[in-house]
């Protein structure tokens, strides 16, 4: 069965995805390979940080591996917070501060129209492909909900009245940014024509 790298530190995350790809692929995290190394992340776009994460494991391991980037994107702030989306408040990557932030910057405008935004990026025998999730929705004008994880207490997908933090799991799941990105790319590797014997 061929093995594809998932560049992620997140166990949580390796085994979401593992769940969806099922048999197919060996999917293995970087803890599986005793890498405990900090990639470098220093692009400005959330693609180009993808790319960079995918780049930097393919060059070191050279095997078939994918990275994502995630980043929270709102109008009125020109589409900030971007790639600065995790660390918004500042370097301690808090959720609540980065909500408030957000929530007091957003304050007297109307406008809370936003968008989450996952880009993967897949190396496979050396060539590199790119998918993209999206899913619009507005900023809430407080939390609300206990679920998810992140900005999911203030986020209020187009088409429902909950936040992401209210919603089931697999709601969330189906329709989230990351949801669509990682079915973009299981569409593409079942679809795939391996030229080597994996
Ligand atoms: P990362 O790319 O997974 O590190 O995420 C970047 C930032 O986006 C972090 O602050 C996450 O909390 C936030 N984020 C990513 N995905 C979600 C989500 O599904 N819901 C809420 N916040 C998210």
């Amino acid at each position: 069965m061929s093995e594809l790298i998932f560049v992620t530190s997140n166990p949580h995350k390796v085994e979401e995805v593992k769940k969806i790809i099922a048999n197919q692929y060996v999917l293995k995290g970087l803890k599986d390979l005793n890498f405990s190394e900090e990639i470098p992340e220093t692009s400005n776009t959330i693609p180009g940080n993808a790319v960079q994460k995918a780049t930097f494991i393919h060059d070191r391991f050279r095997q078939n591996c994918f990275a994502e980037d995630t980043g929270l994107e709102v109008d009125f702030l020109n589409g900030a917070p971007g790639v600065d989306t995790a660390m918004y408040a500042g370097p301690q990557r808090n959720a609540n501060e980065n909500m408030e932030l957000l929530l007091h910057n957003l304050k007297n405008s109307d406008r809370r129209e936003a968008q989450f935004r996952t880009v993967i990026a897949l190396y496979l025998e050396n060539q590199l492909h790119c998918f993209e999730g999206i899913v619009k929705g507005k900023i809430a004008k407080k939390k609300t909900g206990n679920g998810g994880f992140g900005y999911d207490p203030i986020f209020i997908p187009n088409g429902y009245n909950l936040s992401f933090a209210e919603l089931d799991s697999e709601i969330k799941n189906k329709i989230s940014h990351r949801g669509r990105a990682v079915n973009k790319l299981l569409a593409f590797l079942s679809n795939y024509n391996w030229t080597k014997n994996n």
